[in-house]
């Protein structure tokens, strides 16, 4: 089969293709017909792909983006890119802020070369929300100013500039997507985002710790979120070219997501426990650019998210959730050493 792309795009490669969102989105875009090459280094396993795995439209390049030597052949033939490999978020960078920068940063600029030589026709970047920072204005839209309050913030942000100010792109469109903190199972599961985690706690440990809990954060479903990649894809380049988009519908404070886990799971017994925090972050994202541009409407609910992670772990899927380090950015980077 393949893809009835109404640009024409046959050929898709995303980096860190094997992390959360890729283990959504991979299977998915191999399921509409794209040919999908993966470069990532698989920091947390090959098979992701769920029943994908063997696909023969997959490519799964294990392939380090800062070596872009070895990056520019593999983007020959390729129509999109879906720029997502980082270290993704901002306890694992400050890990090793070294690190991160070489890859959130330093390797945004050979691969974005590279895509311009092989004559790639479309260029999608991952970004972030957090962009924005600390906001007073009850709605931030994507020409609010960004004020990044972490170095992965900082380089999320220089890559969107750098992305956008490319003297030679060579007709290349380039778009940005701003996505607000996802939530929901994917096969390669993160237990570091608040709705995920919360749920997982509320199933193994019957409480909820709340940090904070007043502050406002903008959450996405996974599967909107693949959606929205395959509508950023679809769309006609005059719409996105050199566009940023905020892609975040559900604005809610910790307390709120901690209340609907335990109203979701049906069972009141389930404890809350708040805790004081200085993380005091705390906005509003509108969305409503996508919405007018694209058309693009969610279609799953933090209940969703909430409800699938709990079928997930009963049929076995999450194994040991609190102590495998499979399913946390910063336990499994401090287990593999990364260089
Ligand atoms: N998950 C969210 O809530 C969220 C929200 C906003 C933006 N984003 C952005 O979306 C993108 C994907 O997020 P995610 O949650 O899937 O992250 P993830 O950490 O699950 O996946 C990142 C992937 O990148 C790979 N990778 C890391 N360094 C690499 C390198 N040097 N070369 C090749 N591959 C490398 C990792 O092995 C991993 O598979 C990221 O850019 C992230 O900043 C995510």
């Amino acid at each position: 089969m393949s893809s009835q792309n109404p640009n024409g795009f046959k050929t898709i490669l995303v980096t860190g293709g094997g992390g959360y969102v890729g283990s959504a989105l991979v299977p998915s875009l191999l399921k509409q017909g794209y040919h999908v090459k993966v470069v990532d280094v698989f920091w947390y396993g090959r098979d992701v792909f769920d029943d994908c795995n063997q696909h023969p439209q997959l490519e799964r390049m294990e392939l380090d983006i800062r070596d872009s030597t070895r990056l520019k052949p593999a983007l020959d033939g390729v129509d999109a890119v879906i720029h997502l490999a980082c270290i993704s978020n901002d306890p694992s960078f400050e890990l090793d802020p070294a690190l991160g920068k070489s890859i959130n940063y330093d390797a945004f600029a050979g691969l974005l070369q590279g895509a311009i030589d092989q004559g790639v026709k479309r260029f999608i970047y991952a970004s972030s929300s957090s962009i924005y920072g600390v906001k007073e204005t009850p709605d931030v839209r994507e020409d609010a100013e960004p004020l990044p309050l972490t170095d992965y913030s900082r380089f999320k942000l220089d890559c969107e500039r750098d992305l956008l100010a490319h003297p030679r792109v060579r007709g290349m469109e380039r778009v940005i997507l701003r996505p607000s903190t996802l939530c929901g199972y994917a096969p390669r599961l993160r237990l570091d985002l608040t709705v995920n985690i919360l749920t997982i706690h509320a199933l193994v440990n019957h409480k909820i710790r709340i940090f904070g809990g007043k502050q406002l954060r903008p959450n996405l479903h996974i599967l909107d979120m693949v959606r929205a990649y395959h509508a950023f894809l679809e769309a006609p380049g005059a719409k996105v070219d050199r566009e940023a988009f905020n892609v975040g519908f559900q604005n809610r404070s910790v307390e709120d997501i901690a209340t609907l886990v335990r109203a979701t799971l049906g069972d009141p017994t389930i404890e809350l426990e708040y805790t004081p925090s200085n993380d005091n972050r705390s906005y509003h994202v509108n969305s409503d650019k996508v919405r007018q541009v694209l058309g693009f409407e969610t279609r799953f609910t933090l209940e969703d998210a909430v409800r699938d992670i709990a079928a997930a772990y009963r049929a076995g899927k999450i194994p040991d959730p609190l102590n495998n380090t499979r399913l946390s950015n910063i336990k499994r980077m401090q287990e593999l050493r990364v260089k």
